[in-house]
């Protein structure tokens, strides 16, 4: 495929929710009474945003990368699956230019721990904090997400040719 300047990706993910002590997102422990299920470390928020740097590059996704059936992926940081998929992205002549996320969860609020999480995904993707743009939506008390049965991410990012 012809190498355009700027390449757009958009990335979503889901995890169920049982209770817990603590919710792992955008490489944040934060203290919570429900836990996100999954084979990984289930951290909704970086699966979004590996997916998009995976998909605007077009080199397929997160569970061709790290399928859920090798046991090498249990429990396993998702820092280090959305820096491993960063590595491809920047071998494809590709870096992030900003992005921007949105995690959907009726609690808690990710205002508090926004410039934390910010600041762990740019040190990974090697790219200024105020290029991460992240904010909270509740799902208004209705559906998966507002009856806290599940919680959800998108991202959106945009890449730039390097060379
Ligand atoms: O007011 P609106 O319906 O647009 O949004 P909301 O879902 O009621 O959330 C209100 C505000 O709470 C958001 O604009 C975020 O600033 C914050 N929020 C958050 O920080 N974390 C969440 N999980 C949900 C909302
Ligand atoms: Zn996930």
């Amino acid at each position: 495929m012809a190498r355009t300047g700027y390449r757009v990706g958009i990335g979503h993910d889901t995890h169920r929710l049982e209770p817990g002590d603590a919710l792992r997102l955008g490489g944040v422990d934060i203290p919570h009474d429900r836990r996100a299920v999954g084979h990984s470390d289930a951290d909704v928020l970086l699966h979004a945003i590996t997916d998009a740097i995976l998909g605007a590059a077009v080199l397929g996704d997160i569970g061709e990368l790290f399928p859920d059936t090798d046991p090498i992926n249990r429990g396993r940081d998702s820092i280090e699956m959305l820096s491993a998929a960063y590595e491809r992205v920047r071998m494809a002549g590709y870096r992030v230019v900003n992005l921007d996320c949105i995690v959907f969860a009726q609690r808690p609020k990710v205002l508090p721990y926004r410039d934390r999480i910010q600041r762990r995904i740019a040190e990974v993707l090697r790219i200024d904090p105020d290029t991460v743009g992240l904010k909270g939506k509740t799902g208004e008390h209705v559906g998966p997400i507002g009856r806290e049965e599940a919680i959800s991410a998108q991202c959106v990012v945009l890449l730039e040719a390097v060379r």
